[in-house]
């Protein structure tokens, strides 16, 4: 039983995890027709990698994980270059990180083999003897690294501390030559085909810096390997700038630009979803109520659809039920209306730091602690302690720039801040 068969679905129509890759996922994306083709084009058609550019929760991963899934579907060996998808997402969170993330892409394509290995053979392609790929796959070195050790994760050292050094000498050891090899014997001529490998939220490098850093060490590695093709993703400009460095020049495509869903389409996302999982309820937020929500949350559809859910919690708890579609307006604007002026009203934010919000808010929703003067503040220093008492209520975030943290971006909870502040306007893009 879950609150949702109670309001007449069969699951959340505002689930915030990227869409999958499956039939459902295809028919919930909607107003990315253009990027997905760009996406794919871009990958049949360049022999440098792919990067995209756009804010945490724009969409990004479920553009390219449908794009993938379209990719694996039209496998048509006779069109152009084969291209299969690997489906998994990689991260580098951080720089020590990266000799283990190459591991990970290792053992990934190693998969990868035998997951494509009988179309491989198939298509007339030339494919490694499956007995030594699950050989390797077999091998401890190699369990120890999948060993639920996440790569992205600092926090390695500290539970399996004996994995790091097997990882590492890992990564100077056999399989990535083993594999190397497999790819140039498979993939021949160079760029007949490749497997596609994601690497995801590449902000959560802290900066730019050591974003682009961690991109120019694995620039000789795995991202010039002919048998795979890279789509690299990031938001607040990271991604723009490791693919401006002169040591990446080249290698890395202009970033396609993900800009929010107009609301036209995110209202029909809305209804795509309803559609898919209603049994004949009415959604605790419908069109109406969803449009009044994006607009206030500067058209963020992941904090949209959380905001969506959070409200659909609270009118379960309230027992409320069997209300139509005009009454959950009502109840919304209420809800929200509370929720609001309790962030509004929240003792630790001093009058100083409320004045930050809501420059920021008419600021577009960030700021940059170069502007100090602009925003009223004798100095950098000043102004990052008004962010950082605004960021420990979760009302802002750290953003990350070229050195280091010195930006900050309106979160969810901030721009509710301020709309009960701005007396219950929402802010126009
Ligand atoms: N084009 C779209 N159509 C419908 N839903 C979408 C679309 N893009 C994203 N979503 C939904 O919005 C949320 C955020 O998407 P996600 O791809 O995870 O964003 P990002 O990777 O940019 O942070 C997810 O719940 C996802 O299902
Ligand atoms: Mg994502």
């Amino acid at each position: 039983m879950t609150i949702w068969s109670d309001f007449g679905f069969t699951q959340s129509p505002y689930d915030t995890e990227s869409l999958p890759p499956t039939a459902t996922g295809e028919r919930l994306l909607v107003g990315r027709e253009r990027h997905v083709a760009r996406l794919i084009n871009r990958l049949a058609s360049s022999s440098s990698h792919v990067t995209i550019e756009g804010e945490a929760g724009v969409g990004k991963t479920s553009l390219i994980t449908i794009a993938n899934y379209r990719m694996k579907r039209n496998t048509d060996k006779a069109r152009g270059p084969l291209m299969l998808p690997l489906g998994e997402e990689f991260q580098i969170t951080t720089q020590d990180a990266v000799k283990l993330f190459e591991a990970k892409v290792y053992r990934a394509i190693a998969e990868g083999f035998i997951r494509y290995g009988d179309e491989l053979h198939e298509w007339g392609y030339d494919t490694p003897k499956m007995k030594d790929v699950n050989k390797w796959m077999n091998s401890p070195v190699l369990r120890s690294i999948s060993g639920g050790v996440s790569v992205a994760g600092i926090g390695l050292a500290g539970s399996k501390g004996e994995s790091i050094n097997a990882s590492s000498a890992f990564a100077e050891s056999g399989l990535p030559k083993t594999v190397r090899n497999w790819m140039r014997t498979c993939f021949d001529p160079p760029g007949c085909g490749y497997f596609v490998c994601v690497l995801d939220n590449l902000e959560l490098l802290i900066s730019s810096a050591s974003a682009r850093q961690a991109l120019e060490e694995i620039r000789d590695t795995i991202l010039s390997e002919p048998g795979l093709r890279w789509v690299i993703c990031g938001a607040r400009g990271v991604v723009r700038t490791a693919a401006a460095s002169p040591r990446l020049q080249g290698r890395l495509c202009h970033p396609i630009e993900v800009e929010p869903l107009p609301m036209d389409d995110a209202i029909r996302a809305l209804e795509a979803r309803i559609t898919e999982y209603s049994r004949g309820g009415t959604p605790p937020v419908g069109p109406i109520g969803f449009r009044y929500l994006y607009e206030i949350l500067k058209c963020n559809l992941r904090n949209t659809l959380q905001k969506c859910e959070d409200f659909s919690f609270w009118l379960h708890d309230e027992g409320i039920s069997g209300a139509d579609e005009l009454e959950h307006v009502a109840l919304l604007e209420s809800w929200l209306t509370f929720l609001s002026d309790e962030y509004a009203k929240n003792p630790s934010i001093s009058t100083k730091g409320w004045s930050l919000l809501d420059d920021m808010a008419d600021n577009g929703g960030t700021c940059n602690f170069d502007d100090f003067g602009i925003f009223g503040f004798s100095g950098v220093g000043e102004m990052k302690r008004h962010a950082e008492e605004l960021e420990r209520q979760n009302l802002v975030e750290m953003a990350p720039g070229d050195t280091g943290i010195d930006a900050a971006v309106i979160a969810p909870n901030g721009w509710l801040a301020r709309f009960s502040r701005s007396g219950y306007r929402i802010p126009r893009q």
